[in-house]
C-alpha cells in the first residue's frame, strides 16, 4: 500500500468489504489515490434478475463506505465523504477524503469492533422483546447517518407490508430466472469467497413463517423450526429518493446493523417485497409521507451464526502511485 496512513487504509479497506451485499455478492472496487479512496459500483456483480436498476448493490456500496470511514476515523483520522461526487461518472459512489493525522478522539469504538462480527442470521430469533432503549439506539444510528428506522410491530402497516413479503417471495420462487440466479450464488461451500454458503442458511419453517426467508436460503438438509410468528420488523429509509439516496441508505443500514451487533441483537434484511414490481409499488405507497424505503430489516436475540466469507481486499482495490492522481 503505497498511499498515506497504509496500515489504516488497509484495516479500512478489510472492514469495507465485510459490509453486507445481496447474496453476498460483493458488488464494489476501491481505487486508492493518495489520501482518497474511491468506491465504484461493480455492474459485473449487479443481480440483474433480482435487483435490475442496482439498487441493492448501491445500498451494499454505501455499506462498504460507512465501514471504511468509520475505521478510519477509528485510526483517529478524519474521513470525509461525499457520494456520487462526480455526476459525469454514475458508478463513482463515493469518495472518501482522508485527512488530518493521528490523534483525534475515536468516537465509535464499538461500532468499529463489531464490523468484524456482523453477520446476518437466518435462523429462527428467540422470543425475547428487543428492548426499547436498544430500539431508540437504533433509531438513533440511522438518525446519525440522515435516514430513518421505522418499527413497524405495533403498526397498521405490519400486516400489509408482511404480506408483500410473502407475495413476493411466492413470486420469486415461481420464477425461472430468479431461481436461476438465486441458484448461481447460494449453497456454496463454506470458504467460498463469495456467494452464500449452506452453512449460513436457514432452517425451513415448520409452520409457514410470517417473514419468509428466500427459497434459496433453506437448507432442506436439517429439521424444520418455527419462526417467530410476530418478527420484530424495521424499515430503513431516507427522506430523499434516487440514486444518491441508494448510496445513503447502505451507510444508515449498516449504522444500525453495527449498533444492533454492538447491543447483543441478531438482524437479517428482508427484501423480497422491493425486487418484485406487483409488491415495491404498494410498498413504496406505503411509506410515501416519511420518504424512500430502501430494505427491511428483522431483529431479534439469536444464537450466533457462521460468519460468511469475503473476497481479499487485493483483488477488489486497485492502489494508484501518487503521480497517476490528479484532483479529481
Ligand atoms: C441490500 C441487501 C439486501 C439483502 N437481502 C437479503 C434477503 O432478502 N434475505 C437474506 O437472507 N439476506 C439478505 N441480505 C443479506 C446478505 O445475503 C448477506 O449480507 C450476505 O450473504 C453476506 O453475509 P453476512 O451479512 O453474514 O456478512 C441482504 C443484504 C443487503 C445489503
Amino acid at each position: 500500500m503505497t498511499a498515506p496512513f497504509p496500515s489504516a487504509v488497509d484495516q479500512a479497506l478489510a472492514a469495507a468489504v465485510r459490509a453486507p451485499s445481496p447474496h453476498n455478492t460483493q458488488p464494489w472496487r476501491f481505487v486508492v489515490a493518495g489520501p482518497r479512496i474511491e468506491v465504484w459500483l461493480d455492474r459485473s456483480r449487479v443481480l440483474t434478475v433480482a435487483d435490475p436498476a442496482a439498487r441493492e448493490a448501491r445500498l451494499s456500496c454505501g455499506a462498504a463506505v460507512y465501514n471504511l470511514a468509520l475505521v478510519l476515523r477509528d485510526n483517529g483520522l478524519g474521513a470525509q465523504v461525499r457520494v456520487l461526487a462526480k455526476p459525469a461518472e454514475p458508478d463513482l459512489l463515493a469518495v472518501i477524503r482522508i485527512d488530518g493525522g493521528a490523534g483525534r478522539a475515536r468516537p465509535d469504538r464499538q461500532l468499529a469492533e463489531a464490523v468484524f462480527r456482523r453477520h446476518t442470521n437466518r435462523r429462527p430469533l428467540s422470543a425475547q422483546p428487543v428492548s426499547e432503549t436498544c430500539r431508540a439506539r437504533l433509531r438513533s444510528a440511522a438518525l446519525a447517518e440522515g435516514g430513518v428506522l421505522e418499527f413497524l410491530d405495533g403498526s397498521s402497516r405490519y400486516a400489509r407490508v408482511t404480506a408483500l413479503a410473502r407475495q413476493a417471495e411466492a413470486v420469486q420462487a415461481a420464477d425461472e430466472r430468479f431461481r436461476a440466479e438465486s441458484a448461481r450464488w447460494t449453497g456454496r461451500p463454506p470458504e467460498s469467497p463469495d456467494g452464500v454458503p449452506t452453512v449460513a442458511f436457514g432452517p425451513p419453517a415448520g409452520v409457514p413463517a410470517v417473514v419468509p426467508l428466500r427459497s434459496s436460503h433453506q437448507n432442506p438438509a436439517i429439521p424444520t423450526r418455527q419462526f417467530e410468528q410476530d418478527p420484530c420488523l424495521a424499515v430503513v429509509l431516507t427522506r430523499e429518493h434516487g440514486v444518491a439516496a441508494d448510496v445513503r441508505a447502505g451507510l444508515v443500514l449498516q449504522r444500525v446493523l453495527l449498533t444492533a451487533t454492538a447491543d447483543g441483537l441478531a438482524t437479517s434484511c428482508v427484501s423480497q417485497p422491493f425486487e418484485t414490481p406487483g409488491t415495491r409499488g404498494p410498498l413504496l405507497e406505503l411509506f410515501r409521507e416519511i420518504g424512500e424505503p430502501h430494505t427491511l430489516v428483522r431483529v431479534g436475540h439469536g444464537l450466533p451464526v457462521r460468519m460468511t466469507a469475503r473476497r481479499p481486499v487485493a483483488e477488489v482495490t486497485i492502489v494508484q502511485s501518487a503521480s497517476d492522481t490528479s484532483p479529481r
